[in-house]
Formats: C-alpha cells, structure tokens, sequence
C-alpha cells in the first residue's frame, strides 16, 4: 500500500497562550495605537523594538506593519528615489522587486547559483550599476557575507537586507541583518515570528533610524521610541522626511514579544524537521541537495532541492505524484507563477533582463514548506514520499 500524507503545509504553530494572554490584554484597556500610552507606559511595540534590538544585537529596531513595507522604508531612509538603479536578487518572492518599484526605482537583476545564493561573480561585474543592493536571503540560504561585504564597501555600495527567511540566522557567527546597513524581517504568518502581517527593521546608523521612525508615521512622537537614536539626530531629519504611515500596533507586538523569547528553541526544532528531510532525501538518482556551508546557521523552516536540467514534463509527472499522496511541492521553474513561486521575467515593471545561467537553476528548484506542526515522523515520511516519486519519474525518464 503506497502511504499517503495527510497534514496540513500551510498549519503553523498556534499563537502561545502567554501572546494571547498579553493580546487579550492590550485589548481590554484598548490602547493599541503604539502612542497611546498612559502615563509613563513604555507600550508593547516600543518594548519589542527594544528587545528584538538586543536579540539581534543592533543599537536601532523599528516595527512596522509588513516585511514589504520594512524594506520600502529601508530604500527610502537610505535615499533611494524614482529612476535610481537597486541591484537585487533574480530569485526572491515578488515583495522584494516590489518594494524597489514602489519607491519609482529599478530592479537590475543579480543571478542564482546552485546553493541558491546570490552570483557574486555576477554581483562583481553589476556593481557600478548602482549605489545600493537589496539583498535578500532568499528561502534562507546565506551567501559568503564576508565576500560579499567585501565587494560592495570596496564599490562604495550599501547592503540592505532581506531577512524574511533568515530571523535566527547568522553568518560566521553574525547574524543576518548585521552585516549591511539595514536588516529587514517579516512577521507574517508564514515566517519565524507570527503576527499575520508585521515586519522590523535594525540598523547601527542613527540618521538612517531615525529617517526610517519619520517615515513610518512617528508624527513628532519619536521620543516614545526605547530603540531609537538621540533627539538631536530627528532635529537633523524631520522637517525633510515624509510620514509615510505604517506603523504596527501594541495588539501585534504584543503577540510577537512571546515568540521573541521562544525563537531560538523554534529554530531548534525547525531545524531537527529539517536534518531528518534532508537525511531521507539525500542520494537520491536525479536530486540535488542544496549544501549547507559550515558558517552558515540557518533556519529549516522551508526545504529546497533541485531537479536540475529535468525536462519540464518529467517535474511536473513529480509535483502530481506527490500532491496525490499529500505531498505540496512548489516549482519555480512553471511557465506561469503560481501562488508565491514567481521568477524575475514575471516581474514586467522591471526592465527586461535575461539571465540564462539562474533560467536553469530556477527551471529545476522545488520548494517546500516545513511548519512546526509537523512532527519528525511527518517529515519521514515526506521524504519518503518524495523520494519514491523522484525516483520513479527518474527511473522511467533515463
Ligand atoms: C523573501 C521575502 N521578502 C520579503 C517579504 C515581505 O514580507 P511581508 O509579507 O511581511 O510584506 C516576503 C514575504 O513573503 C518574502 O518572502
């Protein structure tokens, strides 16, 4: 009997009943706009600023309403504006391209490499295209960050981070988000912390902080901020910086701050689900792996491999093969975007650009959600499934 999986890739962890409890609270005296404080409350969001600061080590953090809006603000705070060239990655989610047009700027498309990392080598030779590169960590595959960093501050370029898929990662010790100017993360549904929309923002540079608490809708309100630079740093910027409002609220911070103390024993989990995919997966006829360099701590929350230089017939017969027995699998390598899985040639706003070399990595990458409502047993058997379905479609094609 072939055994089928019956749980649910899109079922994460309930919200912690200490979030709830805090929730429920913020609720009942109904102050949940972030300035409105009585008396000499510090209020929910400006606290999460503060701790989620000292997590990731930065002297600055912002919260805000969304991952997409952290890295628009970023743009902004580092002046970034309508015609400016932003180098970013070929393989990211459409948020990423998405915020550099929403600031009237261009995407100038940096390759993929077999590690699902940025091409530095491609990174190299598009440097003088631009002053800044939003990077993003794309299914939370670290790149060299020494390279890279070395790279772009000998080009004069400024890093702002994509960390969506890399809250809990770090590189040779360094978390991710520290290495460029700004680090940008999400606290949507789907990532590390839960809030259904929220995102945080953290940066060492004081003017670029206090650009970024101006733009997300302080009004003259900063010196509620715990994580923010001195006054006399907004002394320096408020009159000449926009309220572009997106703040997040004291209800989600207060369902966030919980899951911040409870982050790393997550990241512990995701990634034993992890180890035990990878483990059932590797060696198998047609699959590739996607290694994992010794500096990189990562976060298992998704698995990636590749079927690479597949026909499209033959990854297609194994996305059907294993959705019969329950098994999600998503492809960047469609010729039509489905849901998140859209490639740079779907984003027509941005200049054409073609990239022959990332075409074919992104032709063969498969993509799975790893939530923390499976067990390790669950992730046995995925990998046993996909392992078989892999195997047969391999075994009739060759
Ligand atoms: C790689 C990447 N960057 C940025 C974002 C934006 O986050 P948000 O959905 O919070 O705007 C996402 C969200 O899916 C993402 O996957």
């Amino acid at each position: 009997m072939t055994e089928r999986f019956t749980g649910n890739f899109t079922q994460q962890d309930p919200i912690p009943e200490e979030a709830i409890a805090a929730a429920v609270e913020v609720m009942r005296h109904g102050r949940l706009h972030r300035y409105n404080l009585a008396g000499d409350e510090a209020g929910e969001t400006a606290l999460l600023e503060q701790e989620f600061a000292a997590w990731v080590g930065a002297k600055y953090c912002l919260a805000v309403a969304s991952g997409g809006y952290a890295l628009a603000t970023a743009l902004r705070a580092v002046g970034v504006g309508p015609g400016d060239k932003v180098l970013t990655n070929a393989f990211t989610l459409a948020p990423v391209p998405g915020a550099i047009a929403s600031v009237g700027a261009e995407p100038v498309f940096v390759g993929v490499t077999e590690a699902l990392t940025i091409d530095l080598e491609d990174l190299e030779a598009k440097l003088a295209q631009a002053k800044v590169l939003m990077l993003s960590h794309m299914r939370g595959h670290l790149c060299d960050m020494d390279r890279l960093m070395r790279l772009c501050d000998a080009a004069g370029v400024t890093v702002i981070e994509d960390c969506a898929h890399t809250m809990g990662a770090a590189w040779n010790g360094v978390a991710s988000g520290r290495h460029g100017r700004i680090g940008c993360y999400s606290c949507q549904t789907y990532k590390h912390m839960n809030s259904g929309e929220g995102g945080l923002l953290i940066t060492d540079d004081a003017e670029v902080a206090a650009r970024a608490i101006m733009l997300s809708g302080s009004y003259m309100l900063y010196s509620r901020h715990l994580a923010a630079p001195a006054p006399e740093v907004f002394e320096r910027v408020k009159y000449e910086t926009p309220n572009i409002s997106g703040r997040m609220d004291n209800l989600r911070a207060a369902i966030l701050r919980p899951q911040l103390r409870d982050l790393d024993a997550q990241v512990a989990r995701w990634n034993e689900r992890y180890h035990v995919l990878e483990e059932g997966l590797r060696d198998t006829p047609g699959l590739t792996l996607v290694a994992r360099p010794e500096a990189e701590r990562y976060v298992g929350s998704s698995i990636q491999f590749l079927l690479l230089d597949w026909a499209p017939e033959a990854v297609q017969a194994v996305l059907a093969r294993c959705a019969a027995r329950g098994v999600e699998l998503k492809w960047f390598g469609g010729a039509e975007p489905v849901a998140f899985t859209s490639r740079y040639d779907s984003w027509r706003y941005a200049p054409e650009q073609h990239l022959p070399e990332s075409d074919r990595i992104l032709a063969g990458i498969i993509d799975m959600r790893v939530p923390l409502t499976f067990s390790l047993e669950d992730c046995a058997l995925i990998a046993c499934i996909i392992r078989a379905e892999v195997s047969a479609v391999w075994q009739g094609a060759a």
